[in-house]
């Protein structure tokens, strides 16, 4: 007799449940997605006992007639998929056609519908699968789902279940994320019949769901996002680079409309405010990308949170670009609020596209001052003149002795004065002074403002510094004794590797025999500093393990952050007037001011409303 036996109908959808329904939340999230696909304009969601108890989800969508409510208790019985090329093209939240039958088959299922022109409705009951009764009743149109007593049959499951709370925060996930895809969807969530969540119907913005949920208390502007490229399109809000560390406000990612834990786009949006967020911070807001569903594979987990990009790394550009967009119309915000808008220039509404061009008041070299995609960084600017291969060691000026910082002034004089600025209207950012040798204190038309100087400092000559590496003319300093170092072989590896981007930062160091390498030049931006601590510095960014997958260019910004951070002025470095005057005003021409290298703020606003406020005038 053949040992292999087809399993009882019941016992597959048991073990189906084993995957779809981990949990009570697992459960709501199925309904809320049904709800959803059958067009629902309310859902609401109500909890007893963690879900364990009762998990009831109530919609006013299409709603089912009698046959297919039988229907949907059978496995693989669904109304969203009908032959293989529509599962290529997914749609529809749902389409396995197995979470009503494996819910069912752990619990006291509970179905309830009427369709919007049926006079009556009908209503199912099921016991940990098997169906018990099903009879018309008179009811609302649309559909009441109701579980009670989850995983009542398999007692291992329940012991599984973690603290009500626990299992309650995994529900109001569920609910927050379908209610961020969709914003013109009300809902509401109670839980032990008290409302927890609710979010009004018809509200067909984003914006005002995401701060709704995200920052209610948040006075700025969110950052919009929008981005498209062939078919693909992006769109969002960003919280404010200095606003992102709430758990509730942190990155959520939808991929046509599913909530999904995605890394190549959670890594591309991170990239693409690099410049503006500090170490271990992380983005904020909500990111929708839209694209082709054959693009797409959501069918690599039955609970289709992990998906599959067919091009991720097209992905991840679009996203750092469309990001890096975002943040640079985010820059002149903040340039705007401090120093005015640019004559002629018609006003920008924040809320306007990413996309379209921004009224950028002065940008030296867009791809430069702004490095959006590394990729593009090297290879789509426009090269000058000097030759590739030209030698990067320039000699300027006589150096200070070692060991003697350069005064701020000097280091500022250093700087290239071009580009002349465009005069800008309204608001003016007025030099007031310097106090605890480390701020600068202004005041503008609407408020005041406290720049932090070596942060300040720091941003412009990283910017500098950048435009200098790309243009292939950093300046190095020619040693007049070269400075043996001996190096490791992990160091030696580095310098053949990348030969030519270190030539580029205006170093010049040669082989002089066995491990012993001889500096012969620095970059003149740190002639303040011993050879051995510059070199150093570099191998450490070169083979820092931290980031180990950061690609070179990201390496060189980290060199450059740390020439930019040397070379600055530093807290408690007294400035003479003109200098914190100078200092000003280079920030109002930069490309990229308001964070330094490593995301800190360089800026902190006060409206003159906030001043009153204190003293309640
Ligand atoms: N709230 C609802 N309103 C209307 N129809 C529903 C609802 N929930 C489920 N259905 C119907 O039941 C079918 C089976 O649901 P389900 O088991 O979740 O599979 P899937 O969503 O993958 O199709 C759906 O295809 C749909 O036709
Ligand atoms: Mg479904």
């Amino acid at each position: 007799m053949s040992k292999i036996r087809i399993l009882p109908e019941n016992l597959a959808n048991q073990i189906a449940a084993g995957e779809v329904v981990e949990r009570p939340a697992s459960v709501v999230k199925e309904f809320v997605e049904n709800s959803i696909d059958a067009g629902a304009g309310r859902i609401r969601v109500e909890v007893e006992g963690g879900g364990s108890r009762l998990i009831r989800v109530i919609d006013d969508g299409s709603g089912m007639d009698q046959d297919d409510m039988l229907l949907c208790l059978e496995r693989h019985a669904t109304s969203k998929l009908w032959n293989a090329e529509q599962l290529a093209a997914i749609n529809t939240l749902g389409f396995r056609g197995e979470a009503i039958p494996s819910i069912a088959s752990v619990s006291r299922l509970t179905i309830t519908s009427r369709l919007v022109d049926a006079p009556l409705g009908n209503r199912a009951e099921v016991r940990f699968g098997q169906l018990h009764k099903v009879h018309e009743m008179g009811c609302g149109p649309g559909t009441i789902m109701e579980v009670h007593d989850l995983f009542g049959n398999v007692p291992a499951r329940r012991k599984f279940l973690k603290t009500t709370r626990t299992e309650l925060s995994h529900i109001d996930e569920i609910v927050i994320n379908s209610a961020l895809a969709y914003p013109a969807i009300g809902f509401t969530c109670a839980v032990d019949n008290k409302e927890v969540l609710s979010f009004a119907a018809g509200c067909e913005s984003l914006e005002w769901r995401v701060r709704e949920i995200m920052a209610p208390h948040l006075k700025k502007n969110l950052i919009p996002v929008e981005g498209r490229e062939g078919e693909m399109a992006l769109s969002g809000f960003l919280l404010p680079p200095d606003e992102g560390a709430a758990p509730a406000a942190r990155l959520k990612i939808f991929v046509n409309r599913r909530p999904v834990r995605d890394r190549v786009i959670s890594h591309a949006v991170a990239e693409g405010m690099h410049n503006f967020l500090m170490k271990g911070r992380k983005p904020g807001g909500a990111v929708f990308l839209a694209l082709d569903p054959r693009l797409v594979d959501v069918n690599v987990h039955p609970t289709k949170q992990e998906i599959r990009f067919r091009d991720s790394q097209h992905v991840h550009r679009m996203v750092v670009y469309a990001v890096g967009r975002a943040m640079e119309n985010y820059q002149n915000e903040v340039r705007f609020s401090l120093f005015g808008r640019p004559e002629k220039s018609e006003k920008q509404p924040f809320s306007g596209l990413a996309a379209s061009s921004p009224a950028t008041p002065r940008r030296r070299d867009t791809p430069d001052s702004l490095s959006v995609p590394a990729v593009k960084l090297f290879v789509e600017t426009t090269r000058p003149s000097v030759p590739v291969n030209a030698p990067a060691v320039l000699t300027v000026a006589e150096p200070p002795p070692p060991g003697v910082h350069p005064p701020p002034s000097q280091a500022m004089d250093a700087e290239d004065k071009s580009v002349q600025p465009e005069k800008t209207t309204g608001r003016r950012l007025r030099y007031v002074g310097q106090f605890f040798q480390s701020y600068l204190l202004c005041e503008t038309d609407g408020g005041i403002a406290v720049i932090d100087q070596h942060a300040a400092h720091e941003r412009l000559l990283f910017e500098k510094l950048k435009n200098q590496y790309h243009d292939m003319r950093l300046p190095g300093r020619s040693l007049l004794f070269p400075e043996i170092i001996e190096c490791t072989p992990a160091q030696i590896e580095v310098l053949t590797a990348h030969a030519e981007e270190i030539r580029r930062l205006g170093v010049n160091i040669q082989e002089f025999g066995g491990q012993s390498y001889a500096v012969k030049a620095v970059p003149a931006i740190l002639g303040h500093l011993g050879p051995l601590e510059i070199i150093n510095g570099i191998f450490d960014c070169f083979l820092n393990r931290e980031g180990k997958e950061k690609v070179t260019a990201r390496r060189i910004d980290d060199i450059l952050a740390l020439m930019a951070c040397k070379a600055a002025v530093k807290a408690n470095d007294p400035l003479l007037p003109q200098e914190g005057e100078e200092l000003v005003r280079r920030m109002e021409e930069a490309g990229i001011f308001s964070h330094c290298p490593h995301g800190r703020p360089v800026v902190k606003f006060f409206s003159e409303a906030d001043i009153k406020k204190w003293f309640f005038r």
